[in-house]
């Protein structure tokens, strides 16, 4: 049994937000104010940023059911950042700040690129012989982490992607002319979120062709296919992934970079319209290039429940872990099957498994001829968007969350 380790516990978000990534804040937020060996509570301004600033709020100071809000407001509550750790100065500071505040737990709420944080930061504090338990808590709508059965913010977002396309393709039929329209959905590296479009099929509207980053993507194949669909059924409707490539690596999208993140990723965006652009100069239709961009990861009123419960638990059993010794894990989501039914069970994994890593789509998930999905994929995702969530509605609104941020002295 480990010894007792009293300290206060700072909590950061980072990386994009999703619907329910503050329902993992509020897990992680309460369990750690009822803890009796955790002395503070603070939230990290921006990520590491506001650790590396110094700029923590008192999370302690906050009216409890105002911090319980965050159970259905979307985005990162606290700010998030996309900050790669360089160096031993980066870490030193970290270090120098945790021993001001004695801060004993760090609890970093994140993908990939976030956990390599964790990673760096649990090493360092090892090497340097300050005793601190890091735990990272898994989010993302991509849904690429490794070590986990699901993120946290994969089943919502899916939610929103497979009820979207399906009003869209009401949308899109009311017309004698026909339209073709293409749909463009986040997932840098990985194409859960654009499969997760053909649960659309379940309500009888699916869309007619899916393209993921998994599969290289070829320009004149993919207008032969949109053509014929065009031509058979007079309409057409296309998802595809921000991140399809040619088989030369090059992103489609890549004409609209504007940006360049910490962890060096290109921001994507324009294939949607980049894509229908050439469907019209082929085949003279009608078009349309949807982005579904932010919305897709802030639509906290479609939020699936089972998401934002299993958000919640990662972030409380985060805490939980890191009580019972735990240090340099990240929380992992198991999938159980209990009595026939789905069930989310949690366990924790060695940083080492999680970071910058991805998770990519079986290609055996993927149809034969590369533009739909297998009934696993369905079967794997359905569990997840389950669950209508209950919202506190004011003026016909939602109300989210408001905290008071009040600063660490
Ligand atoms: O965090 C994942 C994600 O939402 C990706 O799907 C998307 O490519 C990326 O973030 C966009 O990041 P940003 O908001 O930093 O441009």
């Amino acid at each position: 049994m480990p010894e007792k380790l009293i300290g206060a516990c700072v909590f950061g978000q980072s990386g994009g937000p999703t619907s329910v990534i503050n329902a993992s804040a509020y897990g992680v937020i309460r369990t750690a104010l009822d803890a009796p060996e955790i002395t503070g509570v603070y939230g990290a301004a921006h990520g590491i940023i506001g650790v590396l600033n110094d700029t923590l709020y008192d999370l302690g100071m906050e009216d409890a059911a105002e911090l319980k809000l965050l159970l259905n407001t979307p985005s990162s509550e606290l700010g998030s950042c996309r900050y790669k750790i360089t160096g031993e100065n980066d870490l030193a500071r970290i270090h120098e700040v945790f021993s001001k505040h004695n801060i004993r737990y760090f609890f970093y709420n994140g993908g990939n690129d976030s956990m390599d944080t964790c990673h760096k930061v649990n090493d360092y504090m090892e090497r340097v012989g300050y005793e601190c338990r890091v735990i990272g808590v898994p989010k993302t709508i991509d849904n690429d982490l490794c070590g986990t059965d699901h993120c946290p913010g994969f089943g919502s977002a899916a939610k929103y992607v497979a009820t979207t396309i399906a009003e869209v393709y009401k949308d899109a039929y009311v017309y004698d002319t026909g339209t073709v329209t293409v749909i463009e959905i986040m997932g840098r590296h990985a194409g859960w979120l654009t499969g997760s479009s053909a649960l659309a099929g379940l309500t009888g509207f699916p869309p007619d062709l899916i393209y993921f980053p998994e599969i290289p993507f070829d320009m004149d194949s993919f207008l032969s296919k949109v053509e014929t669909v065009y031509k058979a059924k007079n309409n057409c409707l296309v998802t595809v992934s921000e991140g399809i490539r040619s088989a030369d690596g090059n992103f489609v999208a890549e004409a609209k970079v504007s940006a360049t993140d910490g962890f060096g990723h290109a921001q994507l965006g324009g294939t949607a319209a980049r894509l229908a652009s050439a469907i019209n100069s082929r085949t003279g239709a009608k078009v349309r290039g949807i982005e579904l961009s932010l919305l897709q990861r802030c639509a906290a009123h479609l939020a699936s429940q089972t998401d934002i419960d299993e958000a919640f638990l990662a972030g409380k059993f985060a805490v939980e872990c890191a009580i019972s010794g735990e240090t340099g894990k990240m929380i992992a989501l198991v999938r159980e099957t209990r009595d026939g039914a789905y069930h989310c069970g949690v366990t924790s994994q060695p940083l080492s498994v999680c970071a910058n890593m991805e998770k990519k789509v079986p290609r055996e998930w993927i149809s034969a001829d590369g533009v739909g999905v297998t009934s696993e994929f369905i079967d794997y995702v359905l569990p997840l968007i389950q669950g209508e969530n209950t919202r506190i509605i004011e003026n016909g609104l939602p109300r989210f969350a408001k905290l008071r941020k009040i600063p660490v002295e």
